[in-house]
């Protein structure tokens, strides 16, 4: 693996000699030859024997099948298309990055979008490094792990002023050199742009490599993912490593899904060990069914092929765990995740109108420049401490605010408008939703001074929504504006009341997936409300 390596990483030699090197057909396969040899032979170990590929005429089946299936049932995807159709080596390298990053937690629907805005308002990395970080975060506002988006700015800001445009061109080099990039993205682009034939190792192909390897491990364990990471670097395809990689990712996403695989159309169901146990099992019933006495219900040894006598650090824990309902599901398995912590915040949309248009603005502050959705715009909030009454919520963004924009709010102007969920990675936050309209409007009176947050602005509605906000702010909004906008809560001169109190929650996983009921139905987002509950005073 070295060699190949060294012959890839060598940045000294020239640009074209270096492309025809790695691009050369009869150079990859006798270097890929000698690789998976080598490989081989630590793969025929005796801890990862079963789990390994039996020889290379299964290596081989394996590589054909799932090719021929990519070519045939791949997604039309953008990133796709220009990883094919761009002729410039650091442009494809740039949008496969870009694609890589986004796809990084989240699923391909929504990034398909960003995608596409992305790269018309910064085709090249040149372009991207440019622009400032607040056009970014805007850019990436609603595609969540904002610091993805930063380090993909620094990463193109980097390339430019120290490798004069030139992308590092190995999986060494491209996790070495660039923020955000780890083993997978490096081990992604470079197959994918440049050929290097690496294979790679991220959810989707966990699933299809424990489940076609009856890994049954904890997925998550350092030596289940060496062997996973050993594996796809024994299976990548030398000749098609790009398009390899890509078909592990498809065949994943699409046919060997976690929750209802579709074992009947999968290209690789030959070579599955999870497959073959589970017909193994369902042959061992129907016998039993038949009154074939002699055949009783394969036990789990009979099944389980693996030689190593007990303590295989590859399969599953114990005989017991197989699950007969789960099927091909036993795999893979992964330990109970740690549930994120709960939190609560006090957050308060200002309204004021504009004197000589009537328009409604909005008050934003920034957050810092470091730590949880970093320089994020957000309502004026609160982190807070401990459970509060309402009263004393009120005393609190009374403060809060007063600080920032001097005295033109009244504490008997804050009104309670619910509650907002939002799970962000690891954390479950509540948002206490208050609203407030300046009394008067025509006194300017945000405080100029320096403050905690010495970054705050006023922006109409349609600013908002362009603005780099977190979903999490745009849920608040959007019940703000539900709830003053059913009891005219701003009215001037009305008296104000409180209105239907509702609150918003949306289920929201790794993923960016629309919330679900309790009966695990997807909901619309203006299901995101209901009522709140009254707290004593
Ligand atoms: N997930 C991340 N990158 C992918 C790719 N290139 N193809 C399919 N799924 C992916």
């Amino acid at each position: 693996m070295s060699k190949l390596r060294t012959t890839v990483m060598g940045r000294k030699t020239s640009l074209k000699r270096k492309e025809n090197v790695m691009n050369s057909p009869q150079r990859k396969r006798s270097c890929h030859e000698q690789i998976k040899a080598e490989l081989l032979r630590v793969a025929s170990d005796k801890e990862i024997g079963y789990h390994s590929f039996k020889d290379l005429v299964e290596i081989h089946s394996i590589r054909a099948s799932l090719l021929s299936w990519y070519a045939k049932s791949k997604r039309q995807l953008p990133w796709r298309r220009m990883a094919v159709t761009e002729s410039d080596l650091n442009k494809r390298a740039y949008a496969v990055w870009v694609s890589e990053i986004m796809l990084q937690q989240t699923q391909v629907a929504t990034v398909i979008n960003y995608y596409n805005k992305w790269m018309q308002r910064w085709p090249t990395l040149q372009d991207l490094a440019k622009a400032t970080l607040e056009e970014v975060n805007e850019m990436w506002s609603g595609l969540g792990y904002y610091s993805r988006g930063r380090r993909l700015h620094e990463g193109a800001q980097k390339v430019l002023s120290e490798f004069k445009s030139e992308m590092p061109k190995s999986a060494e080099e491209l996790q070495k050199l660039l923020p955000g990039v780890g083993r997978y993205t490096a081990a992604a682009i470079a197959s994918i742009t440049f050929g290097q034939v690496t294979g790679v190792v991220d959810g989707n192909v966990i699933r299809v490599l424990c489940r076609t390897r009856a890994i049954g491990a904890d997925s998550t364990s350092p030596a289940v993912t060496e062997a996973l990471w050993m594996l796809a670097n024994i299976l990548v395809d030398p000749v098609k490593p790009g398009d390899f990689n890509q078909a592990m990712m498809e065949l994943g996403a699409t046919v060997c899904t976690p929750k209802a695989p579709l074992c009947s159309e999968c290209p690789v169901q030959a070579h599955c060990r999870a497959y073959q146990r589970v017909k193994k099992e369902q042959e061992s019933i129907s016998k039993r069914l038949l009154g074939n006495t002699t055949s009783k219900l394969s036990s789990t040894s009979d099944i389980e092929e693996c030689g190593s006598a007990g303590g295989c650090p590859l399969c599953l824990p114990d005989k017991e765990s197989w699950d007969s309902d789960l099927g091909v599901r036993n795999f893979p398995r992964k330990p109970t995740k740690k549930p994120p912590r709960t939190e609560r915040t006090l957050t308060c949309v200002v309204m004021r109108k504009r004197v000589n248009d009537d328009t409604e603005e909005y008050f934003l502050v920034q957050r810092p420049n470091f730590g949880l959705l970093a320089g994020m715009w957000e309502f004026p909030s609160i982190l807070l401490e401990a459970e509060l009454t309402e009263k004393k919520q009120k005393h609190l963004i009374f403060d809060r605010l007063t600080e920032l924009m001097g005295s033109s709010v009244t504490e008997a102007n804050l009104q309670r408008m619910g509650e907002v969920v939002h799970i962000f990675s690891h954390i479950h936050q509540t948002y206490h939703v208050y609203g407030s309209s300046l009394v008067d409007a025509t006194a300017d009176a945000v405080k100029q001074e320096e403050t905690e947050h010495p970054s705050f602005r006023w922006v109409p509605e349609a600013e908002f929504h362009q603005s780099a906000v977190s979903t999490a702010m745009k849920k608040v909004f959007r019940m703000f504006k539900h709830s003053s906008r059913n009891e005219k809560l701003f009215d001037k001169g009305k008296k104000q009341k409180h209105g239907p109190e509702k609150n918003g929650e949306e289920q929201k996983g790794r993923k960016h997936k629309a919330p679900k009921d309790s009966g695990g139905r997807q909901l619309s987002v203006d299901n995101f409300f209901r009522p709140a509950v009254k707290e004593p005073l």
